[in-house]
């Protein structure tokens, strides 16, 4: 049996993370209203949809399904006005070696992500090839915390699911691994992704004999 790699993007691939707060925010802001980088945590990981009705709760605002569908644009608009500007400089540090190591021993990995701009910004970064499959916000029904995501790139990747290991920056998406009965790996802070089997600052404090110890785990 294969073990497999997937990956989530935003927030551990590249630092898009940060665009989307400053988007999301700027739609709060333009609505009257601000939220906290706190909050912003519960944002991480969740679909476009998603995000904007925890924002409007948080607002104490109602909107109407088209004002509603007029926001999400918006948001996508400024959003993608950042993205634009990215070039592979925006790699996190530590991803390429990782990737570059698993393409070495012939380990499989995939792209595992809520947005449904992934492609794009895999375009941009110039690691849209590398991916043995790529499951994005498109492919997908239910959004992180649900498996789905994760389940569908196990699929294609023919790992059975207890075999795959999940790289996230999201609570939402390791409690999606973690119902995936997957091996989660949070990216960040331990105070937040405490639900995680392992949490790393970021890749650079991955060693090649940590992941070498998960792969031989295979079941
Ligand atoms: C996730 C991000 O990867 O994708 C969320 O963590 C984002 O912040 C979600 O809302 C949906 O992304 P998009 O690009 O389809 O709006
Ligand atoms: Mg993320």
């Amino acid at each position: 049996p294969n073990t497999a790699f997937i990956f989530d993007l935003d927030g551990v691939i590249v630092d898009t993370a940060k665009f989307h707060f400053l988007a999301w925010r700027k739609l709060a802001n333009d609505l009257g209203f601000d939220f906290t980088e706190e909050q912003n945590e519960q944002l991480k990981g969740v679909s476009r949809v998603e995000s904007l009705k925890k924002i409007l709760q948080w607002g104490n605002m109602e909107l109407s399904e088209d004002e509603f569908t007029r926001q999400m644009a918006l948001k996508n608009e400024n959003y993608l006005s950042y993205v634009e500007e990215m070039d592979d400089s925006e790699i996190l540090p530590g991803v390429p070696e990782i990737l570059d190591y698993l393409i070495k021993n012939n380990i499989p990995f995939a792209l595992g992500s809520a947005s449904k701009n992934a492609r794009t910004i895999l375009k941009k970064i110039n690691l849209f090839e590398k991916f043995d499959a790529i499951i994005d916000g498109t492919d997908v029904s239910k959004a992180k915390p649900d498996p789905e995501v994760f389940l569908i790139a196990a699929d294609k990747l023919n790992a059975r699911p207890d075999n795959c290991i999940v790289f996230e920056d999201s609570v939402a998406g390791v409690q999606a691994a973690n119902k995936g009965n997957m091996t989660s790996i949070g990216i960040g802070d331990k105070t937040v992704l405490g639900e995680a089997d392992h949490v790393f600052k970021d890749f650079t404090e991955i060693e090649i004999e940590f992941i070498e110890k998960l792969l031989r785990k295979e079941k």
